[in-house]
Protein backbone atom coordinates (compact mmCIF):
# COMPACT_ATOMS: atom_id res chain seq x y z
CA UNK A 1 0.00 0.00 0.00
CA UNK A 2 1.59 3.30 -1.18
CA UNK A 3 -0.30 5.74 0.25
CA UNK A 4 -4.00 7.39 -0.86
CA UNK A 5 -5.26 6.45 -4.13
CA UNK A 6 -4.92 9.19 -7.09
CA UNK A 7 -8.27 10.77 -8.26
CA UNK A 8 -10.90 9.05 -10.19
CA UNK A 9 -13.34 9.74 -12.47
CA UNK A 10 -16.27 6.90 -13.07
CA UNK A 11 -17.78 8.09 -16.72
CA UNK A 12 -20.87 7.89 -18.97
CA UNK A 13 -23.29 5.56 -16.14
CA UNK A 14 -26.08 5.30 -14.73
CA UNK A 15 -25.71 6.31 -10.42
CA UNK A 16 -28.38 3.47 -8.90
CA UNK A 17 -28.54 3.39 -5.26
CA UNK A 18 -31.16 4.16 -2.66
CA UNK A 19 -32.24 7.13 -3.72
CA UNK A 20 -33.05 5.75 -7.51
CA UNK A 21 -31.73 5.79 -10.48
CA UNK A 22 -29.57 9.17 -12.78
CA UNK A 23 -27.02 9.51 -15.42
CA UNK A 24 -24.05 10.91 -13.38
CA UNK A 25 -20.42 11.19 -13.18
CA UNK A 26 -18.63 10.30 -10.29
CA UNK A 27 -15.29 12.30 -9.34
CA UNK A 28 -13.28 10.62 -6.70
CA UNK A 29 -10.53 12.01 -4.67
CA UNK A 30 -8.47 10.88 -1.72
CA UNK A 31 -11.06 8.03 -1.27
CA UNK A 32 -14.18 10.17 -1.29
CA UNK A 33 -17.06 11.05 -3.35
CA UNK A 34 -16.36 14.91 -4.36
CA UNK A 35 -19.04 15.43 -7.24
CA UNK A 36 -21.85 13.48 -9.10
CA UNK A 37 -23.39 14.83 -11.56
CA UNK A 38 -24.52 14.70 -15.72
CA UNK A 39 -20.87 15.86 -16.26
CA UNK A 40 -18.02 16.11 -13.49
CA UNK A 41 -16.00 18.31 -15.93
CA UNK A 42 -13.41 19.98 -13.22
CA UNK A 43 -11.77 16.18 -13.05
CA UNK A 44 -7.85 17.00 -12.48
CA UNK A 45 -5.76 16.05 -15.63
CA UNK A 46 -4.06 13.08 -13.83
CA UNK A 47 -7.09 10.68 -13.15
CA UNK A 48 -7.48 7.82 -13.81
CA UNK A 49 -11.32 7.56 -15.84
CA UNK A 50 -13.64 4.55 -15.66
CA UNK A 51 -15.05 4.07 -18.91
CA UNK A 52 -19.10 3.64 -17.25
CA UNK A 53 -20.71 3.96 -20.72
CA UNK A 54 -23.69 1.81 -20.69
CA UNK A 55 -23.17 0.79 -16.93
CA UNK A 56 -24.72 0.90 -13.57
CA UNK A 57 -22.16 2.72 -11.07
CA UNK A 58 -23.67 1.62 -7.94
CA UNK A 59 -22.93 1.24 -4.14
CA UNK A 60 -20.19 -1.76 -3.88
CA UNK A 61 -21.87 -5.62 -2.92
CA UNK A 62 -21.58 -6.40 0.47
CA UNK A 63 -21.66 -10.44 1.15
CA UNK A 64 -22.91 -11.23 4.58
CA UNK A 65 -22.07 -15.21 3.97
CA UNK A 66 -18.39 -15.80 2.73
CA UNK A 67 -16.28 -18.98 3.42
CA UNK A 68 -12.44 -17.80 2.80
CA UNK A 69 -11.15 -20.81 4.73
CA UNK A 70 -8.32 -18.98 6.15
CA UNK A 71 -6.57 -20.21 8.73
CA UNK A 72 -6.64 -24.23 8.51
CA UNK A 73 -7.94 -24.74 5.00
CA UNK A 74 -5.80 -22.53 2.75
CA UNK A 75 -5.86 -24.93 -0.28
CA UNK A 76 -9.42 -24.31 -1.04
CA UNK A 77 -9.25 -20.49 -0.17
CA UNK A 78 -7.19 -17.64 1.28
CA UNK A 79 -8.89 -14.39 2.30
CA UNK A 80 -6.26 -12.97 -0.68
CA UNK A 81 -7.83 -15.20 -3.01
CA UNK A 82 -11.50 -15.12 -2.17
CA UNK A 83 -10.68 -11.73 -1.63
CA UNK A 84 -9.90 -11.13 -5.27
CA UNK A 85 -13.41 -13.23 -6.25
CA UNK A 86 -15.40 -11.03 -4.21
CA UNK A 87 -13.88 -7.83 -6.03
CA UNK A 88 -14.51 -9.39 -9.17
CA UNK A 89 -17.94 -10.25 -8.52
CA UNK A 90 -18.62 -6.53 -7.41
CA UNK A 91 -18.43 -7.07 -3.76
CA UNK A 92 -16.42 -4.16 -1.64
CA UNK A 93 -16.58 -5.62 1.76
CA UNK A 94 -17.66 -9.13 2.61
CA UNK A 95 -18.07 -10.66 6.53
CA UNK A 96 -15.83 -13.93 6.48
CA UNK A 97 -17.77 -17.32 8.51
CA UNK A 98 -15.74 -18.46 11.71
CA UNK A 99 -16.16 -22.28 10.61
CA UNK A 100 -12.08 -21.96 10.14
CA UNK A 101 -10.00 -24.65 11.21
CA UNK A 102 -9.37 -23.19 13.85
CA UNK A 103 -12.46 -21.45 14.26
CA UNK A 104 -13.53 -17.44 15.17
CA UNK A 105 -13.99 -18.10 18.27
CA UNK A 106 -11.54 -16.16 19.96
CA UNK A 107 -9.60 -12.84 19.96
CA UNK A 108 -6.61 -13.77 18.59
CA UNK A 109 -7.95 -16.12 15.73
CA UNK A 110 -10.26 -12.91 14.85
CA UNK A 111 -7.24 -10.22 14.80
CA UNK A 112 -5.24 -13.16 12.51
CA UNK A 113 -8.31 -12.91 9.56
CA UNK A 114 -8.49 -9.89 10.16
CA UNK A 115 -5.10 -8.88 9.66
CA UNK A 116 -5.09 -10.91 6.23
CA UNK A 117 -7.69 -8.94 5.67
CA UNK A 118 -6.23 -5.32 5.12
CA UNK A 119 -4.34 -6.60 2.55
CA UNK A 120 -7.34 -8.03 0.02
CA UNK A 121 -9.07 -6.23 -2.34
CA UNK A 122 -12.35 -5.82 -0.69
CA UNK A 123 -12.92 -4.75 3.48
CA UNK A 124 -13.02 -8.15 5.50
CA UNK A 125 -15.31 -7.91 8.47
CA UNK A 126 -15.36 -11.23 10.51
CA UNK A 127 -18.37 -13.07 12.10
CA UNK A 128 -17.34 -14.65 15.71
CA UNK A 129 -18.84 -18.10 16.90
CA UNK A 130 -21.59 -18.14 19.13
CA UNK A 131 -20.06 -21.23 21.10
CA UNK A 132 -16.55 -22.28 21.57
CA UNK A 133 -15.48 -24.57 19.05
CA UNK A 134 -19.06 -24.14 17.77
CA UNK A 135 -19.57 -27.09 19.79
CA UNK A 136 -22.92 -25.43 20.97
CA UNK A 137 -21.98 -26.25 24.62
CA UNK A 138 -20.80 -22.90 25.81
CA UNK A 139 -20.67 -19.56 24.88
CA UNK A 140 -17.54 -18.22 23.33
CA UNK A 141 -15.61 -15.01 24.39
CA UNK A 142 -18.68 -12.61 22.45
CA UNK A 143 -17.74 -9.52 24.11
CA UNK A 144 -14.09 -9.99 23.96
CA UNK A 145 -15.07 -10.67 19.46
CA UNK A 146 -17.32 -7.80 20.31
CA UNK A 147 -14.46 -5.76 21.41
CA UNK A 148 -12.75 -6.03 18.31
CA UNK A 149 -15.32 -4.66 16.25
CA UNK A 150 -16.85 -8.27 15.08
CA UNK A 151 -20.75 -7.45 15.25
CA UNK A 152 -22.15 -10.69 13.74
CA UNK A 153 -21.98 -14.28 15.71
CA UNK A 154 -23.25 -17.24 13.93
CA UNK A 155 -21.67 -21.06 13.99
CA UNK A 156 -22.76 -21.43 10.74
CA UNK A 157 -21.93 -24.33 8.80
CA UNK A 158 -24.29 -25.64 11.90
CA UNK A 159 -27.19 -24.17 13.83
CA UNK A 160 -27.21 -23.81 17.90
CA UNK A 161 -29.42 -26.63 18.84
CA UNK A 162 -29.47 -26.68 22.29
CA UNK A 163 -32.59 -23.53 22.98
CA UNK A 164 -31.60 -22.41 26.18
CA UNK A 165 -28.28 -22.03 25.02
CA UNK A 166 -29.66 -19.75 22.30
CA UNK A 167 -31.73 -17.46 24.14
CA UNK A 168 -28.60 -16.84 26.57
CA UNK A 169 -26.80 -16.38 23.35
CA UNK A 170 -29.10 -13.77 22.34
CA UNK A 171 -29.51 -12.52 25.53
CA UNK A 172 -25.78 -11.89 25.46
CA UNK A 173 -25.47 -10.28 22.18
CA UNK A 174 -28.54 -8.12 22.76
CA UNK A 175 -26.23 -6.21 25.81
CA UNK A 176 -23.15 -6.12 23.52
CA UNK A 177 -25.61 -4.84 21.03
CA UNK A 178 -24.41 -7.22 18.55
CA UNK A 179 -26.49 -9.22 16.23
CA UNK A 180 -26.71 -13.29 16.17
CA UNK A 181 -26.91 -15.42 12.53
CA UNK A 182 -28.10 -18.46 12.73
CA UNK A 183 -27.96 -21.67 10.62
CA UNK A 184 -31.19 -22.68 11.02
CA UNK A 185 -31.37 -27.07 10.82
CA UNK A 186 -32.49 -29.31 13.69
CA UNK A 187 -29.39 -31.57 13.69
CA UNK A 188 -31.86 -34.47 14.57
CA UNK A 189 -34.55 -34.12 11.45
CA UNK A 190 -32.00 -33.62 8.83
CA UNK A 191 -29.76 -36.19 10.31
CA UNK A 192 -27.93 -38.35 7.49
CA UNK A 193 -29.57 -36.27 4.46
CA UNK A 194 -27.70 -35.08 1.49
CA UNK A 195 -30.26 -33.24 -0.47
CA UNK A 196 -33.94 -32.10 0.02
CA UNK A 197 -36.29 -34.84 0.71
CA UNK A 198 -38.64 -34.96 -1.71
CA UNK A 199 -40.04 -36.23 -5.01
CA UNK A 200 -36.55 -36.18 -6.28
CA UNK A 201 -34.69 -37.67 -3.40
CA UNK A 202 -37.15 -40.62 -3.18
CA UNK A 203 -36.55 -41.06 -7.09
CA UNK A 204 -32.62 -40.83 -7.19
CA UNK A 205 -32.68 -43.55 -3.88
CA UNK A 206 -31.00 -40.56 -1.62
CA UNK A 207 -31.60 -39.76 2.04
CA UNK A 208 -33.72 -36.14 2.47
CA UNK A 209 -33.38 -33.13 4.52
CA UNK A 210 -37.06 -32.80 5.45
CA UNK A 211 -37.96 -28.57 4.76
CA UNK A 212 -39.20 -29.01 8.44
CA UNK A 213 -35.19 -29.58 9.74
CA UNK A 214 -35.00 -25.77 8.90
CA UNK A 215 -38.26 -24.55 9.53
CA UNK A 216 -38.91 -25.90 13.40
CA UNK A 217 -35.39 -23.96 14.49
CA UNK A 218 -36.65 -21.09 12.23
CA UNK A 219 -40.13 -21.22 14.40
CA UNK A 220 -37.78 -21.62 17.63
CA UNK A 221 -35.80 -18.99 17.00
CA UNK A 222 -38.65 -16.70 16.23
CA UNK A 223 -39.80 -17.15 19.41
CA UNK A 224 -36.45 -17.07 21.25
CA UNK A 225 -36.91 -13.44 19.71
CA UNK A 226 -39.96 -12.62 20.93
CA UNK A 227 -38.70 -13.73 24.51
CA UNK A 228 -35.71 -11.79 24.42
CA UNK A 229 -36.30 -8.62 22.12
CA UNK A 230 -32.72 -9.46 20.59
CA UNK A 231 -32.09 -8.94 16.89
CA UNK A 232 -31.63 -12.30 15.06
CA UNK A 233 -30.38 -13.25 11.31
CA UNK A 234 -31.39 -15.98 9.26
CA UNK A 235 -29.00 -16.91 7.24
CA UNK A 236 -29.65 -18.96 3.68
CA UNK A 237 -33.49 -19.88 3.73
CA UNK A 238 -34.70 -22.17 1.36
CA UNK A 239 -38.30 -23.05 2.18
CA UNK A 240 -41.23 -21.75 1.56
CA UNK A 241 -42.49 -22.27 5.49
CA UNK A 242 -38.95 -20.95 6.25
CA UNK A 243 -40.09 -16.98 4.59
CA UNK A 244 -43.91 -17.31 5.72
CA UNK A 245 -42.70 -17.71 9.28
CA UNK A 246 -40.40 -14.40 8.65
CA UNK A 247 -43.11 -12.58 7.08
CA UNK A 248 -45.20 -13.43 10.40
CA UNK A 249 -42.38 -12.08 12.43
CA UNK A 250 -41.94 -9.19 10.82
CA UNK A 251 -45.49 -8.21 10.64
CA UNK A 252 -45.30 -8.71 15.04
CA UNK A 253 -42.46 -6.01 14.64
CA UNK A 254 -39.62 -8.56 15.76
CA UNK A 255 -36.61 -7.61 14.93
CA UNK A 256 -35.52 -10.66 11.83
CA UNK A 257 -33.76 -10.13 9.30
CA UNK A 258 -33.29 -12.94 6.41
CA UNK A 259 -31.03 -13.72 3.60
CA UNK A 260 -31.44 -15.74 0.53
CA UNK A 261 -28.51 -17.24 -1.57
CA UNK A 262 -28.44 -17.15 -5.57
CA UNK A 263 -28.14 -20.83 -5.53
CA UNK A 264 -31.36 -21.41 -3.84
CA UNK A 265 -33.31 -18.72 -5.71
CA UNK A 266 -31.87 -20.31 -9.29
CA UNK A 267 -31.61 -23.97 -8.85
CA UNK A 268 -33.78 -26.81 -7.09
CA UNK A 269 -33.48 -30.27 -6.80
CA UNK A 270 -33.72 -31.44 -9.99
CA UNK A 271 -30.49 -30.54 -10.72
CA UNK A 272 -29.58 -33.29 -8.14
CA UNK A 273 -30.66 -35.81 -10.92
CA UNK A 274 -27.30 -36.64 -12.29
CA UNK A 275 -25.99 -37.13 -8.93
CA UNK A 276 -23.18 -34.11 -9.18
CA UNK A 277 -21.76 -33.10 -5.72
CA UNK A 278 -21.16 -29.77 -7.21
CA UNK A 279 -25.45 -29.55 -6.56
CA UNK A 280 -24.76 -31.01 -2.57
CA UNK A 281 -24.63 -27.56 -0.51
CA UNK A 282 -26.61 -26.98 3.01
CA UNK A 283 -29.13 -26.35 3.14
CA UNK A 284 -30.08 -28.46 0.22
CA UNK A 285 -31.61 -26.65 -2.99
CA UNK A 286 -35.82 -27.23 -2.62
CA UNK A 287 -38.61 -27.29 -5.03
CA UNK A 288 -39.64 -25.14 -7.83
CA UNK A 289 -42.32 -24.06 -5.41
CA UNK A 290 -39.71 -23.22 -2.69
CA UNK A 291 -37.54 -21.09 -4.39
CA UNK A 292 -40.78 -19.37 -6.48
CA UNK A 293 -41.25 -18.47 -2.72
CA UNK A 294 -37.98 -17.05 -1.90
CA UNK A 295 -38.09 -14.84 -4.70
CA UNK A 296 -41.50 -13.50 -3.86
CA UNK A 297 -40.30 -12.96 -0.37
CA UNK A 298 -37.44 -10.65 -1.46
CA UNK A 299 -39.59 -9.20 -3.81
CA UNK A 300 -41.82 -8.43 -0.56
CA UNK A 301 -39.22 -7.36 1.72
CA UNK A 302 -39.74 -10.30 3.73
CA UNK A 303 -36.33 -11.58 2.73
CA UNK A 304 -33.64 -8.42 3.07
CA UNK A 305 -30.49 -9.41 1.35
CA UNK A 306 -29.01 -11.99 -1.23
CA UNK A 307 -25.86 -13.88 0.40
CA UNK A 308 -23.82 -16.20 -1.43
CA UNK A 309 -22.72 -18.57 1.22
CA UNK A 310 -19.34 -18.66 -0.75
CA UNK A 311 -18.04 -22.38 0.06
CA UNK A 312 -15.14 -23.32 -1.22
CA UNK A 313 -14.30 -27.08 -1.70
CA UNK A 314 -10.71 -28.87 -3.15
CA UNK A 315 -11.82 -30.74 -6.38
CA UNK A 316 -10.43 -33.81 -4.88
CA UNK A 317 -13.50 -33.28 -2.13
CA UNK A 318 -15.84 -32.68 -4.77
CA UNK A 319 -15.16 -35.15 -6.81
CA UNK A 320 -16.97 -38.11 -4.74
CA UNK A 321 -19.72 -40.28 -4.61
CA UNK A 322 -22.88 -37.49 -3.96
CA UNK A 323 -23.13 -38.82 -0.31
CA UNK A 324 -19.59 -38.11 0.59
CA UNK A 325 -19.09 -34.94 -0.55
CA UNK A 326 -18.82 -31.82 1.62
CA UNK A 327 -21.85 -29.54 0.80
CA UNK A 328 -21.40 -26.00 -0.62
CA UNK A 329 -20.36 -24.04 -4.03
CA UNK A 330 -19.10 -20.92 -5.14
CA UNK A 331 -20.85 -17.75 -5.28
CA UNK A 332 -19.22 -14.26 -5.69
CA UNK A 333 -18.37 -14.30 -9.33
CA UNK A 334 -21.81 -15.30 -10.27
CA UNK A 335 -24.00 -13.63 -7.75
CA UNK A 336 -25.06 -10.19 -9.01
CA UNK A 337 -25.40 -11.86 -12.34
CA UNK A 338 -27.68 -14.91 -11.03
CA UNK A 339 -29.97 -12.21 -8.91
CA UNK A 340 -30.37 -9.74 -11.60
CA UNK A 341 -31.77 -12.12 -13.86
CA UNK A 342 -34.15 -13.46 -11.11
CA UNK A 343 -35.30 -10.12 -9.13
CA UNK A 344 -33.73 -7.18 -11.43
CA UNK A 345 -31.02 -4.47 -11.13
CA UNK A 346 -33.10 -2.74 -8.16
CA UNK A 347 -33.64 -5.31 -6.10
CA UNK A 348 -30.78 -7.21 -6.75
CA UNK A 349 -28.19 -3.93 -5.65
CA UNK A 350 -30.75 -3.20 -2.37
CA UNK A 351 -30.51 -7.01 -1.49
CA UNK A 352 -26.97 -7.10 -2.38
CA UNK A 353 -25.77 -3.55 -0.75
CA UNK A 354 -27.34 -1.14 0.66
CA UNK A 355 -29.36 -3.68 2.61
CA UNK A 356 -26.90 -6.37 3.98
CA UNK A 357 -24.42 -3.29 4.30
CA UNK A 358 -27.07 -2.21 7.44
CA UNK A 359 -27.06 -5.71 9.26
CA UNK A 360 -23.23 -6.11 8.82
CA UNK A 361 -22.73 -2.87 10.31
CA UNK A 362 -20.72 -1.09 7.80
CA UNK A 363 -23.33 1.60 6.46
CA UNK A 364 -22.92 3.95 5.33
CA UNK A 365 -19.22 3.22 3.84
CA UNK A 366 -20.72 0.12 2.17
CA UNK A 367 -23.99 0.54 0.72
CA UNK A 368 -24.62 4.15 1.44
CA UNK A 369 -25.26 6.75 -1.36
CA UNK A 370 -23.83 7.52 -4.03
CA UNK A 371 -23.17 11.08 -2.95
CA UNK A 372 -20.80 13.80 -2.29
CA UNK A 373 -18.58 13.16 0.41
CA UNK A 374 -19.38 9.29 1.27
CA UNK A 375 -16.90 6.47 1.10
CA UNK A 376 -16.00 5.90 -2.95
CA UNK A 377 -17.01 1.70 -2.98
CA UNK A 378 -18.57 1.16 -5.78
CA UNK A 379 -19.74 -1.22 -8.24
CA UNK A 380 -19.71 -0.59 -11.82
CA UNK A 381 -22.22 -3.62 -13.56
CA UNK A 382 -22.81 -3.57 -17.37
CA UNK A 383 -25.78 -4.90 -17.32
CA UNK A 384 -25.81 -6.01 -20.92
CA UNK A 385 -22.86 -7.87 -20.90
CA UNK A 386 -22.95 -11.64 -21.72
CA UNK A 387 -20.10 -14.14 -20.22
CA UNK A 388 -19.95 -18.10 -19.74
CA UNK A 389 -19.27 -19.52 -16.24
CA UNK A 390 -15.83 -21.01 -16.51
CA UNK A 391 -15.15 -23.04 -13.89
CA UNK A 392 -11.15 -22.82 -14.81
CA UNK A 393 -10.88 -19.31 -14.73
CA UNK A 394 -12.20 -18.29 -11.60
CA UNK A 395 -10.52 -16.06 -9.14
CA UNK A 396 -11.43 -18.18 -6.16
CA UNK A 397 -8.92 -20.90 -5.42
CA UNK A 398 -11.81 -23.85 -6.04
CA UNK A 399 -13.80 -24.91 -8.78
CA UNK A 400 -17.09 -26.17 -7.21
CA UNK A 401 -19.43 -23.53 -9.28
CA UNK A 402 -23.20 -24.80 -9.62
CA UNK A 403 -23.35 -22.44 -12.88
CA UNK A 404 -19.96 -24.04 -14.93
CA UNK A 405 -21.00 -23.70 -18.89
CA UNK A 406 -24.00 -20.97 -17.97
CA UNK A 407 -24.36 -18.50 -20.55
CA UNK A 408 -24.83 -15.21 -17.74
CA UNK A 409 -25.83 -11.49 -18.76
CA UNK A 410 -24.21 -8.88 -16.94
CA UNK A 411 -20.61 -8.69 -15.73
CA UNK A 412 -18.61 -6.42 -13.55
CA UNK A 413 -16.58 -3.91 -15.37
CA UNK A 414 -14.80 -1.74 -12.36
CA UNK A 415 -15.12 -2.14 -8.55
CA UNK A 416 -13.82 0.93 -6.53
CA UNK A 417 -12.44 0.25 -3.22
CA UNK A 418 -12.18 3.02 -1.16
CA UNK A 419 -10.95 5.22 -4.49
CA UNK A 420 -8.64 2.55 -5.48
CA UNK A 421 -9.87 0.78 -8.63
CA UNK A 422 -9.40 -2.88 -7.44
CA UNK A 423 -10.60 -3.96 -10.63
CA UNK A 424 -10.54 -2.65 -14.05
CA UNK A 425 -12.32 -3.87 -17.15
CA UNK A 426 -12.81 -7.29 -15.64
CA UNK A 427 -9.55 -8.27 -14.60
CA UNK A 428 -8.37 -7.75 -10.71
CA UNK A 429 -5.30 -5.35 -10.58
CA UNK A 430 -4.40 -7.18 -6.89
O1 LIG B 1 -23.16 -25.78 2.02
C1 LIG B 1 -22.63 -25.28 2.99
N1 LIG B 1 -21.30 -25.18 3.06
N2 LIG B 1 -23.39 -24.84 4.00
C2 LIG B 1 -22.86 -24.42 5.16
O2 LIG B 1 -23.58 -24.02 6.02
C3 LIG B 1 -21.38 -24.46 5.37
C4 LIG B 1 -20.69 -24.38 4.07
C5 LIG B 1 -19.24 -24.71 4.16
O3 LIG B 1 -18.55 -24.17 5.03
O4 LIG B 1 -18.74 -25.47 3.32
Amino acid sequence: VTGPPGPLVVRGGEVLDERGRRRADVLVVDGVVRDVGPDVGRAPGSATVLDAGGCVVAPGLVDLHTHLREPGNEEAETVETGGRAAALGGYTAVVAMPNTDPPIDSAAVAREVLALGRHAPVEVAVAGAITVGRAGERLAPMAELAALGIRLFTDDGTGVQDGSLMRRALDYAKGLGVVLAQHAEDRQLSAGGVMHEGAWSSRLGLPGVPAAAEEAMVARDVALVGLTGAPLHLLHLSTAGSVAIVRRAKAEGLPVTAEVAPHHLALTDASCAGYDPVFKVSPPLRTEADAAALRAALMDGTVDAIATDHAPHLPELKDVPFDEAPPGMLGLETALAVAVAVVGLERAFAAMSWLPARIAGMAPRHGGPVAVGAAANLCVLDPAARWTVDPAALASRSRNTPFGGWELTGRVRHTVLGGEAVVVDGEARR
